[in-house]
């Protein structure tokens, strides 16, 4: 028998847009879970957010700033989406996280917030805790969330699937109602048992899926859990070739994926090529601080024709700051590595960084699938369009989360109409194969490596053809493997992981048009 648990809200993900979500439905006494894959609730990618959170700079306006993520966007974003963030954003960032959580935001003056400049930006209005905003920011929310006796964190679980009726339901004449979610399947990483949440409401916040490419700014979990569980319960999912690609990610042998933030190029840092000479200029008019899929196509054009592995970012000839007061995490971490980023420059590589599109939602983080909403990088609200302006994703995240919980508490009741005798078990298979750490592995490493050099920054018709034709290989033997194998988080998130990748290729493939973060060379179509 599994192990079942009932909840009123199931949060699967806890970075900012499932953490905001989970505190305005428990200010309203909602009985809330929250699953995590991690056996730290902080870790997330919004733990690792650099840049920063936008709000409104002085002689800013909500129209300015609709204007910037619109022209990032290409055009293709949704403007009711647009509408909402640029005129909630300001007054959530506000309410919450000044006022609320009380976020150290820096400071230009005791009475002044420093507001950042990032590329695409027309005014500097991006709130920051020196480089570590997305974490200062988790921490809080988690600090707060403990408080309240109404939530409870499962931390260490992996969300297997999503329950669905009738998918899961005993009852063939369930298959004449409207498909709809009631919870999860998580499993235990520690006992590797599957247990059964039951809840009205289920909230997908379980960010990116940067993890599915071989060079990423994403931390080791983003591996795109709900697309996965979200394409397989039927939701439908929009705009997943749009992948957006970070041009600045620090290029060590011993580093994996980490973040060079864009604000160093907002305090004047400039790029140049192995031998020291400036390129950003023959690419854009903004230079530096044009949008992030150009100036990641400049640095890999610049690549290949110096024949390089990467390219320099110079702070320490052009900036003005203070760099290790201003930059304390990057300092101290290049340092670590031997990179003094105060006296030389840091060598930097593009990597694969937000996913753009995701699971299909409406103003109010409801996807196509009865009572199951989707927030933060894992939905698609229409924001971003074809490429997203910097920073704006802890903000979608804010507001999304937070109008999830609003749309529930006003109308959702606590009680499932399902009793868990109705629901399928999880079905163990009588013999179970013990994971070869082996195959997992080389697994992961073809998919990585097939997506990075056929679906990643520039993109032909036959690089993706043969990225679907080896995925699909690839698929049928990991299904397999999966059927066979004991239950392990490893196996999971493979099996999520082959889906995510053939969900991009095949959207890439469906789409010859070239167009912000999905670059097709010279219409190869
Ligand atoms: C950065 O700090 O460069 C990342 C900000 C973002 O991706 O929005």
């Amino acid at each position: 028998m599994n192990e079942v648990i009932e909840a009123e809200v199931l949060i699967i993900g806890c970075g900012i847009a499932g953490a905001a979500a989970a505190l305005e439905a428990a200010k309203k006494g909602r009985k809330i879970l929250i699953v995590t894959k991690h056996p730290q609730p902080t870790e997330s990618n919004t733990f690792y957010a650099q840049g920063g959170i936008v709000s409104l700079g002085q002689d800013d306006d909500p129209e300015l700033l609709k204007r910037d993520i619109i022209e990032t966007g290409d055009g293709i974003n949704n403007p009711t989406a647009v509408q909402i963030l640029v005129e909630e954003g300001k007054k959530l960032v506000d309410h919450i996280l000044i006022e609320e959580l009380q976020v150290p935001f820096s400071r230009s003056s005791p009475d002044e917030l420093d507001y950042a400049q990032e590329a695409g930006h027309s005014r500097r209005r991006i709130l920051h805790v020196k480089d570590a905003t997305g974490r200062t920011i988790e921490e809080r929310f988690l600090q707060t969330l403990q408080q309240f006796k109404n939530v409870t964190l499962l931390p260490n679980h992996t969300a297997v699937d999503l329950l669905t009726i009738p998918h899961h339901s005993k009852d063939p004449i369930a298959h004449y109602r409207e498909p709809e979610c009631i919870g999860a399947y998580v499993l235990d990483n520690a006992t590797k048992k599957v247990k059964m949440v039951l809840a009205p409401a289920t909230i997908l916040a379980t960010g990116g899926c940067g993890r599915v490419f071989l060079y990423t700014s994403n931390p080791e979990n983003s591996i795109g859990d709900g697309y996965a569980m979200a394409s397989r319960a039927g939701a439908r999912l929009v705009n997943m070739e749009y992948i957006q690609f970070h041009p600045t990610s620090l290029f060590h042998r011993d580093v994996d994926g980490f973040l060079i933030s864009e604000t160093l190029r907002g305090e004047g840092a400039r790029l140049t090529t192995k031998d020291g000479q400036l390129f950003m200029h023959k690419y854009s008019e903004k230079a530096e601080l044009a949008p992030r899929d150009e100036v990641t196509r400049a640095i890999y054009e610049e690549m290949i024709n110096t024949n390089s592995n990467y390219v320099y970012l110079d702070l320490a000839s052009y900036t003005q700051v203070d760099i290790p007061k201003r930059f304390p995490t990057i300092y101290k971490t290049c340092l670590q590595y031997g990179i003094d980023i105060t006296r030389e420059p840091i060598p930097v590589v593009p990597a694969a960084h937000y996913c753009c599109g995701g699971v299909l939602v409406d103003d109010w983080g409801r996807t196509t699938l009865k009572n199951l909403f989707a927030v933060g990088e894992v939905s698609c609200t229409g924001v971003h369009g074809a490429n997203r302006l910097a920073s704006t994703s802890l903000l979608e995240g804010l507001v999304w989360g937070t109008r999830a919980s609003r749309y529930i508490n006003e109308h959702f009741p606590g009680k499932l109409p399902y009793q868990p005798s109705e629901i399928h078990e999880w079905y163990y298979p009588h013999v179970q194969e013990s994971i070869d750490p082996a195959l997992i592995h080389q697994d992961w490493l073809t998919i990585r490596s097939t997506m990075w050099n056929y679906a990643g920054i520039i993109r032909t018709k036959k690089r993706l053809e043969r990225a679907q034709a080896d995925l699909s290989y690839l698929a049928h033997r990991i299904q397999k493997f999966y059927r066979e194998a004991e239950m392990d988080p490893k196996i999971v998130g493979l099996k999520h992981g082959i889906q995510v990748a053939m969900l991009i290729t095949a959207a890439a493939l469906n789409n010859p048009l070239s167009r912000g973060a999905h670059y097709i060379r010279n219409s190869s179509f």
